[in-house]
C-alpha cells in the first residue's frame, strides 16, 4: 500500500522565508505523525482513517497537506524512474547465462524444482513438516501468469483505471465477476480493507493459483477476500443486503450467452450502491447492443440501471488500451 503526501509544487526562484520553512516543517511533522499512527495499527480495521486532511499553507502560499492514497503514478513518479535508469546507465540486455545468473524457461525451472537442483531442502522422513502451505510446483514457477493474452502486468492497469473511475477508498466494497488467478484482484485486495473484495470464479485451477500461490506469496491472507467458486452468475453465497461501490467484469461477459449476462445484471442491480456505485464491463457490450439501442436502454431502465458511456485506458507498460463501459444505478 503506497501512501503519498502530496506537497505543493516547488518552483525555481521562490525564496522560502524562515517562518514559512518552520511552518512547513511542523506541518510535515504532523503529517508524519498521522502517517505513522495509521501504519502502526495495520490490522487495519474497516474504520481506520485512510484519508487525512491536515490544513496548512505551502511555501507558495497555496493550500497543501492532503495526505491521501495515490493509485496511479504521477508524472513525477514516471520522470523519477526514467532518471534512475538514465543515471545508472541502464540499457536492455540479452538474458544469457552469466555469473550467478542462470536464466531458464518455466518448464526448466519446474524440472529443477522437482529435482531440488541447487535448492537447499529437507530429506525424509521429516521433509514434509517444515512447509506450512505446500504449493504445487506449476504454481511456484508462475505458469498461470501466462494464461491471458495480455501480460500479467496489465492487471495493474485495470485496477488503476477502475479504482480511480469509481472513486474508491479503502473502505469501498468491490465485486469482481470472474477474477481468475487474481491478476487484477490482487491489487484491489491489497488496497481495500479486509473482507471488502468479493469474487465469483468458476475455473478451479485459477482458484488454486489464487489461494495456494498468489494470496500467500503476496502477503494478503489477512485481507480475507471472499472468493467463491461458482458459475451461472449465482451470487447467493455473497450474502444479502450488501451494497457494492464497484462491480466489474473484465473480459468475462463476451464469453457468456447474452441471457446469462442479463440474468446476472438483474441479480446484481440491487447489490449496487445507488447513484455512486458503478458497474464496469470491458471489451464490448454486445449483450446490450445486439438487442438494438432502444431495446437495450429499455431493458437497463427496467433494472434501474443507466449506461453512462465508454472509456479507454492506456497501459502504463505496453502498447495497449482497455475499453470499458460504465453503468450506474439511477434510483434507490
Ligand atoms: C514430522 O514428521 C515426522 C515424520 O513423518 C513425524 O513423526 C513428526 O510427528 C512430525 N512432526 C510434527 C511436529 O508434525
Ligand atoms: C445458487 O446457489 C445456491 C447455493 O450454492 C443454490 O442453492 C441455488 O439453487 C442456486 N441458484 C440458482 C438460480 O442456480
Amino acid at each position: 500500500m503506497a501512501i503519498f503526501a502530496s506537497t505543493a509544487p516547488t518552483q525555481k526562484g521562490i525564496v522560502i522565508t524562515v517562518p514559512v520553512l518552520v511552518l512547513s516543517v511542523s506541518v510535515a511533522t504532523i503529517m508524519l505523525f498521522f502517517l505513522l499512527s495509521s501504519l502502526s495499527y495495520c490490522d487495519c480495521p474497516a474504520s481506520a482513517p485512510t484519508l487525512q486532511r491536515v490544513s496548512g499553507v505551502g511555501s507558495d502560499g497555496g493550500e497543501f497537506g492532503v495526505v491521501k492514497e495515490r493509485i496511479s503514478p504521477t508524472k513525477e513518479d514516471i520522470e523519477w524512474v526514467k532518471d534512475q535508469i538514465r543515471e545508472n546507465g541502464l540499457h536492455m540486455q540479452d538474458n544469457v547465462l552469466r555469473k550467478g545468473i542462470n536464466p531458464r524457461t518455466r518448464a526448466q525451472q519446474l524440472q529443477d524444482l522437482i529435482q531440488y537442483k541447487g535448492i537447499s531442502h529437507y530429506e525424509e522422513p521429516e521433509s514434509g513438516n517444515h512447509t506450512a502451505l505446500p504449493c504445487p510446483g506449476e504454481l511456484l514457477v508462475e505458469e498461470h501468469h501466462s494464461n491471458y493474452g495480455e501480460p500479467w502486468a496489465g492487471g495493474r492497469d485495470v485496477f488503476e483505471f477502475l479504482a480511480e473511475s469509481a472513486r474508491l477508498s479503502p473502505n469501498s466494497k468491490v465485486l469482481e465477476i470472474g477474477c481468475g488467478t487474481l491478476r487484477v484482484g490482487l491489487h484491489f485486495i491489497r488496497y481495500l480493507s479486509p473482507e471488502h473484495y468479493h469474487c465469483l470464479e468458476r475455473d478451479e485451477l485459477s482458484l488454486m493459483a489464487a489461494f495456494r500461490y498468489e494470496l500467500p506469496s503476496q502477503g494478503l491472507l489477512h485481507k480475507r477476500p471472499l472468493i467463491v467458486r461458482g458459475e451461472d452468475m449465482n451470487f447467493s453465497n455473497f450474502g444479502s443486503g450488501i451494497e457494492y461501490d464497484l462491480i466489474y467484469a473484465s473480459a468475462v461477459f463476451l464469453h457468456m450467452p447474452d441471457n446469462l449476462v442479463w440474468a446476472g445484471l438483474e441479480r446484481l442491480a440491487s447489490k449496487l450502491k445507488p447513484y455512486d456505485g458503478r458497474i464496469f464491463v470491458s471489451h464490448n457490450i454486445k449483450f446490450c447492443s445486439r438487442l438494438g439501442g432502444e431495446e437495450c436502454t429499455k431493458r437497463l431502465t427496467s433494472l434501474g440501471l443507466e449506461y453512462l458511456g465508454k472509456h479507454t485506458h492506456d497501459s502504463l507498460l505496453f502498447n495497449h488500451y482497455e475499453i470499458w463501459f460504465e453503468f450506474k444505478r439511477f434510483k434507490a
